[in-house]
């Protein structure tokens, strides 16, 4: 084109050929952002149908799925895990031995010695067994899921459990270098109950359960068996519990983002229910006789405080007097002890100290009335 500023022809022709121009990239533009916004909603279906049909579907028929979404058991860095040596953790005075169980597991096992007990010099097998049978007060730790008995939350409660008591802690079937096969409620339950059994079998001290999480309800499940034998524990610590699997499914953050779908309980609560998922610590409660201290952080984000708290309101409504006490012990949420870091609190000592003469004290009244009985 000719441009010349001083011919007003000329540059009308400019503008009209410039507008022309516009309205054609214009009319373009718009159809590829049609294209391209056609494409995205395509997309996004796609993700959603996959995402929140098809995955939740896919765990309502998968027994394997949600097995392994209940019980975490493949969270662990193994490469990393080295049972064998509990002094790479800090824990000196601490044996790692393996338990066979009736059914033909094996049970990867820390027996941690009390604190004042600990002699360096003193490392073989049998000084460990005898030691055991000291008379002094032995606590079973009952693990949560993911993870390992060396997972390093666990190992930190552990150094403070050994100021008090002889410390057993274990992986169930399936977890660390336990047993690999598929785990479900009633076999992890087995687990518990064995370790149990060799324990009294072999302390004459009094025996004490400590539990987290998850496995406040596979201890409670265990207690409630063994309560049905005639045998309890001296006290029950119940660290961060929920009351059943039916209410704290919801609460998993993997759960999380699915259970706002009107089909999450088609798809999620029913099958775990239908599969014995059911993990009904608001019914073991109501059946195990010894007092039980529940603690639980308010901040806690993957077991919600108002789960432990319903659970301790049913604990209340249910049981007799004469079954035991029930305690609720709240941490206020600014410390932010969240899910797994109760044992830093600085009152924790007494806390165990004051339970423990309580849960004695109860026993030696039950024993003493069963005595003038
Ligand atoms: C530790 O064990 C050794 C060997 O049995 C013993 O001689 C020593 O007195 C023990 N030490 C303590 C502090 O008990
Ligand atoms: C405990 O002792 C009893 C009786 O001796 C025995 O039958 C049982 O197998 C033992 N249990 C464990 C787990 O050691």
């Amino acid at each position: 084109m000719n441009l010349n500023k001083n011919n007003p022809k000329s540059m009308r022709k400019l503008k009209y050929s410039l507008v022309l121009d516009e309205k054609i990239v214009k009319s373009r533009c718009f159809r590829l952002t049609k294209r391209i916004t056609f494409a995205a909603f395509k997309i996004f279906t796609v993700i959603f149908l996959v995402v929140f049909v098809v995955f939740p579907l896919i765990f309502k028929y998968s027994y394997g799925l949600q097995c392994r979404v209940v019980f975490l058991n493949f969270i662990h860095v193994a490469y990393q895990s080295d049972f064998s040596q509990p002094q790479k953790y800090g824990l000196d005075g601490t044996r790692n031995l393996y338990l066979p169980t009736e059914d033909g597991i094996t049970l990867g096992v820390w027996q941690i010695l009390p604190e004042n007990l600990v002699n360096s010099s003193e490392t073989d097998d049998q000084y460990f067994e005898n030691i055991l049978g000291n008379g002094q007060d032995v606590v079973i730790y009952h693990h949560g899921n993911a993870g390992t008995r060396l997972t390093g939350h666990r190992v930190e409660l552990y150094k403070v459990l050994r100021k008090h008591f002889h410390v057993i802690t274990f992986d169930y079937r399936s977890y660390g270098d336990s047993t690999d096969v598929r785990p479900s409620e009633t076999d992890v339950v087995k687990d518990c109950l064995h370790i149990y059994n060799w324990v009294s079998n072999r302390t004459s001290g009094n025996i004490f359960i400590w539990a987290h999480s998850l496995g406040t309800s596979l201890a409670m499940h265990s207690l409630a068996l063994l309560q049905s034998k005639g045998i309890q524990p001296m006290g029950v610590f119940l660290e961060a519990p929920f009351n059943n699997m039916r209410e704290e499914i919801s609460e998993f953050p993997l759960a999380r983002i699915f259970r706002g779908l009107p089909w999450f309980s088609y798809t999620v609560i029913e099958p775990l229910q239908e599969n014995g998922f059911t993990f009904r610590t608001d019914n073991f409660i109501c059946a195990v006789d010894a007092p039980i201290l529940i603690l639980h952080a308010e901040d806690d984000h993957v077991v919600p405080f108002r789960l432990g708290y319903k659970l301790y309101e049913e604990g209340l409504r249910c049981r007799k007097a004469t079954q035991g006490k029930l305690i609720f012990h709240g941490f206020d949420g600014k410390y932010g002890y969240n899910h797994k870091y109760i044992c830093r609190d600085p009152g924790i000592h007494n806390i165990i100290r004051n339970f423990v003469e309580l849960a004695e004290k109860e026993s030696k009244e039950k024993f003493g009335k069963r005595l003038i009985e």
